[in-house]
């Protein structure tokens, strides 16, 4: 039964796509509770009771692609762009560090102005500046601009595949090919970063099978992150009007992404906490160990509206990090000293 399947799931690490969407439909909610408990368990048991914060930098919202679910695609007219100078984005950086944060995320919208020479620069004066380690999320690029950055000291990278299915892929990407999109993955692996994807859950046409692949894609490529967040209908994106994911089916992605890669860095995802006050909580109470708290100086925030309603956008870098420790303390975990690096289980 149910439970049975969990406790496969949590001794072996390895189901199969049938399995994986047994356990996506619970049939009742002792079952999902289930679920979490065992994720939260072996959650605790490998990566332990550190939550690792990780501050983003949201430095460009020029984006060059047309996703149908961003509210930062081309076609979206209505948003006022902005592009931060190298000097601003160091500084920035540099003003996480001092609030303790262990790790900058630079992230963008695909932004050709920002070559990988100027990144392989901001990356090069973060790093003399503080001890930090230094994650990319900007997007796809030439095998030797990834090269060029990874020598410049970045550690890891995130590209979210949004979803395994390559038909489903083209029908929520009219600029962009899934193949493209793997290739780029293992062109990360290869130059040594530690790699982060991942899904949105609730997409416009996503089936249970889709998440499924989702999960298993994750499993093959060995992520050493895995973000899930729910999909937000944004007004401005064909997707307007579409409905939202949901609470239960992004915490389940969760759980079951945490038993088949019991070691991986899981973020409680921004958007999982928009969709619902506690939402940061329960993913980390259902096999998440990472926070990305926004690190932007509050006149950017809105500014980077990815998808509306958007939790933070007042606030300024030290309220949200005050807010975070409050919130992980409040579930008795303690906030990552160190680089929150991936490490293998022995
Ligand atoms: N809802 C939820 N997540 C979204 N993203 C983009 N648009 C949306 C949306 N409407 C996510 C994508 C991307 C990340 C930066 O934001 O997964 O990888
Ligand atoms: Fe651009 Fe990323 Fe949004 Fe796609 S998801 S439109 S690539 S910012
Ligand atoms: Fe930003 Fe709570 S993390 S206000």
């Amino acid at each position: 039964d149910y439970k049975q399947l969990v406790d496969k799931a949590y001794e072996k690490h390895n189901l199969d796509k049938e399995e994986i969407e047994r356990l996506l439909m619970p049939e009742n909610s002792e079952d999902e509770a289930y679920l979490f408990k065992k994720a939260d368990q072996l959650r605790h048991e490998t990566v332990g009771d550190f939550v690792h914060l990780r501050g983003l930098v949201e430095f460009s919202s020029h984006c060059r692609r047309n996703c149908n679910y961003c509210g930062l695609r081309r076609d979206n007219t209505s948003l006022l762009r902005y592009r931060l100078s190298p000097d601003e984005i160091v500084d920035i950086a540099h003003n996480a560090a001092m609030l303790g944060y262990k790790t900058i995320v630079l992230q963008s919208g695909e932004d050709e102005f920002y070559t990988a020479d100027i990144i392989s620069d901001i990356i090069r004066r973060i790093k003399q500046n503080d001890d930090v380690a230094v994650t990319l999320c900007i997007g796809e690029r030439s095998y030797e601009e990834y090269k060029l950055m990874r020598q410049a000291g970045a550690d890891r990278y995130l590209l979210k595949f949004e979803t395994a299915n390559p038909e489903h892929y083209a029908a929520m990407h009219p600029d962009m090919n899934y193949d493209d999109r793997i290739r780029c993955l293992m062109m990360l692996k290869d130059l040594g970063y530690e790699v982060g994807s991942g899904n949105i859950v609730g997409l416009p046409g996503q089936t249970i099978a889709h998440l499924a692949e989702d999960i298993m894609l994750l499993k093959e490529l060995d992520v050493e992150m895995a973000g899930i967040g729910p999909f937000i209908p944004h007004s401005n994106t064909p997707f307007r009007g579409e409905a939202m994911g949901t609470l239960e089916m992004t915490l389940r992605v969760v759980a079951i992404v945490r038993l088949m890669l019991p070691y991986a860095n899981i973020p409680a995802t921004t958007a999982v906490g928009t969709i619902h006050p506690q939402g940061r909580q329960k993913a980390l109470m259902a096999g998440a160990n990472v926070v990305m708290p926004n690190v932007m100086p509050s006149q950017y925030r809105p500014r980077y509206e990815i998808y509306p309603s958007k939790i933070c956008i007042g606030e300024q870098p030290a309220n949200c990090r005050m807010c975070i420790e409050g919130i992980i303390r409040s579930l008795g975990r303690e906030v990552g000293t160190d680089y929150g690096s991936y490490k293998a289980g022995q």
